[in-house]
């Protein structure tokens, strides 16, 4: 038995005031529980359906850091296979997605430099810009004319352009023909996370870059999301990866990507490639959800202001494989969330600081392992919870 002889006790009491207020703001989050298994989830990113694999039989640890460990043939075939799929010239596998974009721009930009950021990136991205040092500009997100005056004003600093290519709390992404072009003509680096993209988006799944024709000078992409691992690679010019093994910090602390999660994320990818009808399948779907949220009252931005589409109708979003319905009052996302829930439907709802204030939203997102009849089973019950929360309010 462990006594404890020195302690401090109350010294973390004024957190539970904090978590207090998180609560009377309707922003406190808690664990939630695993959803039932007669449950039909939109709540997860495992889009391909290929999270509940078996893992592959490679070891369970790398032991160390890589410098340290030295080179595995699990790494380097996941990265030869990830760089080849998205069109790189090589990539070098790190043991999330954030960890990846918290090393990659670390690692490039520096101190006197620009780094431009959409208003709407990614924690990951964002914390990567603040341990750079370098400065920030942050634009307003996927405004190109923003975007233009920012890189005519970081002249003549090293400048970096940092975007995502899908956006997964507002389904819509940039321009990513126009975005090069700028950077282009300005001299700047493009780093393009496509975290959300790859695996569904683009031809096999390539992701958006791929489908623009659009060459990044940085890709990110992560393996936990639609190639249902985890972990993550940043691909681009060998010269890439050889500077973030020897600079990214992220990489070079920490212990190397576990081999057993490169050699299923290595699989999940041939398996990708040879069924590109799965990525197609989930985008269909996802079109006939939305369809059906706006047959079931959602709204959408082209809705007249008529009584077919009250002002109180959640607003669809977007387009492709996630779909968010903004609800706006975080307490009205969570109790729209428990109403679908009592009608077996899982979705997660997302509130600030996830989100900007005001915009607390549904995010449900479409997966291969939903059938037709899963998705109007959800766009119905969507309906449904709709009505009864109007009751509620006494709205109806
Ligand atoms: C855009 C984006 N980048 C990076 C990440 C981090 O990836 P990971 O979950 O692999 O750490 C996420 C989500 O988690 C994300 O949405």
């Amino acid at each position: 038995v462990f006594h404890v002889k020195h302690s401090r006790p109350g010294s973390l009491s004024f957190l539970t005031e904090r978590l207090d207020d998180l609560e009377r703001q309707g922003l406190r989050r808690r664990p939630p529980a695993a959803a039932p298994t007669d449950v039909l989830s939109f709540c997860s990113n495992d889009y391909l359906g290929l999270a509940a694999r078996p893992a592959s039989s490679a070891p369970s640890g790398s032991g160390a850091s890589r410098l340290i460990a030295g080179e595995r043939d699990e790494h380097r075939r996941l990265e030869r296979a990830f760089a080849a799929y998205v069109g790189a010239e090589d990539a070098l596998a790190f043991t999330s997605g954030y960890a990846a974009n918290v090393g990659v721009i670390s690692a490039l930009a520096a101190p006197g430099d620009v780094i431009i950021s959409d208003a709407l990136n990614h924690a990951s991205l964002i914390d990567g810009a603040r341990l750079s040092r370098a400065r920030v500009v942050v634009v307003p997100h996927l405004d190109l004319a923003a975007l233009a005056g920012a890189l005519r004003e970081a002249r003549p600093a090293r400048t970096w352009v940092v975007l995502e290519s899908y956006y997964s709390m507002d389904a819509d992404g940039p321009d990513l023909v126009q975005v090069r072009e700028l950077c282009d003509d300005a001299g700047a680096a493009l780093v393009v996370d496509e975290a959300h993209a790859l695996g569904v988006m683009g031809p096999g799944g390539r992701g958006r870059c791929a489908e623009a024709g659009v060459s990044a000078d940085v890709l990110v992409g992560t393996l936990g999301k639609a190639f249902g691992g985890q972990g993550a690679f940043a691909a681009g010019p060998a010269v890439l990866r050889e500077w973030l093994w020897n600079r990214a910090r992220s990489f070079v602390f920490s212990t190397g990507l576990a081999p057993v999660s490169a050699a299923s994320a290595t699989r999940a990818l041939e398996h990708v490639v040879e069924h590109p009808e799965l990525p197609r399948r989930v985008l269909t779907l996802a079109d006939r959800l939305r369809a059906g949220l706006i047959r079931n009252g959602a709204a959408t931005i082209h809705c007249p202001p008529a009584a077919s589409c009250p002002g109180d109708a959640p607003l669809l979003l977007g387009f492709g494989h996630v779909v968010p319905l903004v609800v706006g009052d975080p307490r009205r996302a969570v109790r729209l969330a428990a109403l679908l829930s009592d009608r077996g439907v899982a979705v997660q709802p997302v509130r600030p600081p996830t989100v900007p204030s005001g915009t607390a939203r549904l995010r449900l997102t479409v997966t291969a392992r939903h059938s037709e009849a899963n998705v109007d089973s959800a766009a119905a019950a969507f309906g449904d919870a709709l009505s009864a929360l109007r009751r509620e309010e006494g709205r109806n």
